[in-house]
């Protein structure tokens, strides 16, 4: 008796001893997990204060680094000759312009994304310092709301007045995104079906994939005036690209064109490497899109396309680090950019896309991508990369213009998949219903 009391005692301690080895090294598996994301947030923090009091000033945003090109490069990378290029290249910058920040005024398609990226930054830490220039850079986006000359109003307002709503509601900025959702409806036309992107080119009635990004803004602008119109652009806008942007294997072309009486003019590209190839960003944004569109209406059909879409990029985004090549189609090799801007896209829209669906290889391909995001391959060192938190992006290869440079969108997507990525592992949705 006494025997085997003295044996379940031993044995208890051996148990006690594993369980308390497992719950230690638990937790440093647990600690280990969040250090590469507390890093992350961190850096991120403390660039964006650094490049939010660097241009303060200048009354504008900062944008991206400066870069060059080659000829060699763009005919390498495009595997194409020169004469066969249909862009206008940029201009060379100066040798004292090369790596400095590229400023844009409230009027460029990008320039939401810095304070938006403030709001996202002050929202992870709580630091009060990062709300006061979010609010100040918010303010400064105030003429874009007032624009009709572009699509891009939901980048411009709904990731800067919209995460302002979301973190500090007030009446004028419900006012500010209304007044922006109608200039963007102003640029549907009925019997094509879409909103026009652009005002520039050839094109007879362009729109790119990219538009899909702006629907959000008439999404909320339903649900801040009770009002169905703007959503219902926006379900006629994701039907007629769902239609007419896709080829059979859920790749999407950048630009399609409409005629007059609707029917497809053409369909190629702009800032892909041709007119039949995989730009990546546009596969994210179709991605992420279409992944929203479905959150915000329900309809199958756009989740369907959403889950196709995730499916491809898996397939086509061969790089072992995840972040892809500029274009799906882009020569492969160490000399060929890779797009942080696009793996960020692609990972904040794969988290939604796994959560929806409860579909963990979504979410798991979305962290591989943050982790290497996260890694000092592509997350500036603190006090580096001129403010910005990412480096290695692409804005537009074809035109010579922001070849492997930081991009504002790519640090604005990498700190929302961040966020998302941390709600969905607390048990929450990655996205609030904040306006209801
Ligand atoms: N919306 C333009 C771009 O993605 O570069």
């Amino acid at each position: 008796m006494h025997v085997s009391k003295t044996i379940q005692a031993i044995s208890g301690a051996v148990v006690l001893t594993g369980a308390v080895t497992l719950i230690s090294s638990c937790a440093e598996k647990a600690q280990a997990d969040n250090l590469w994301f507390d890093n992350a947030v961190t850096s991120a923090a403390a660039q964006l204060r650094d490049a939010a009091d660097a241009v303060d000033s200048t009354g504008l945003f900062p944008r991206s680094l400066m870069t060059d090109y080659s000829l060699e490069q763009l005919v390498g990378q495009m595997e194409t000759s020169h004469k066969n290029f249909k862009v206008e290249l940029l201009e060379h910058p100066t040798l004292d312009e090369f790596r400095t920040v590229r400023l844009c005024d409230a009027a460029d398609w990008t320039a939401g994304f810095f304070p938006g990226s403030l709001w996202l930054a002050y929202e992870m830490t709580g630091d009060s310092t990062l709300r006061d220039r979010a609010v100040k850079y918010t303010n400064r986006m105030l003429p874009a709301s007032y624009m009709t000359d572009t699509h891009d109003l939901g980048f411009m307002i709904n990731c800067s007045y919209g995460q302002a709503l979301r973190l500090a509601p007030a009446d004028s900025i419900r006012t500010v995104l209304v007044r922006t959702a109608d200039n963007l409806v102003s640029r549907f036309d009925p019997s094509i079906g879409c909103i026009r992107s652009w005002d520039f080119g050839e094109w007879n009635y362009p729109v790119i994939i990219d538009n899909m990004m702006n629907l959000q803004l008439l999404f909320n602008a339903s649900k801040i005036t009770g009002d169905q119109k703007y959503k219902d652009v926006a379900v006629k806008h994701a039907r007629t690209t769902l239609a007419n942007h896709f080829r059979p294997d859920h790749t999407c072309y950048h630009v399609v064109s409409y005629a007059p009486d609707g029917s497809v003019e053409s369909a190629g590209t702009f800032q892909g490497k041709n007119d039949a190839s995989a730009w990546s960003r546009g596969q994210g944004w179709a991605l992420y899109g279409f992944t929203e569109t479905y959150r915000e209406t329900g309809i199958r059909e756009f989740l369907d396309k959403a889950v196709a879409v995730a499916d491809m990029v898996m397939a086509r985004n061969t790089t072992a680090d995840k972040i892809p090549y500029w274009d799906f189609d882009a020569p492969e090799g160490a000399a060929t950019p890779r797009d942080a801007s696009a793996a960020a896209v692609i990972a904040s829209g794969m988290i939604e896309l796994g959560y929806i669906l409860n579909e963990p290889r979504y979410t798991e391909y979305a962290e591989q991508i943050l982790h290497s995001l996260a890694s000092p391959d592509y997350l500036a060192e603190k006090g580096t990369n001129c403010g910005f938190v990412l480096k290695h992006s692409v804005g537009s290869l074809p035109h010579g213009s922001e070849i492997d440079t930081p991009l504002n969108y790519a640090d604005y997507y990498f700190l929302e998949a961040l966020g998302r990525l941390d709600r969905v592992k607390k048990g929450l949705a990655p996205v609030d219903d904040f306006i209801s």
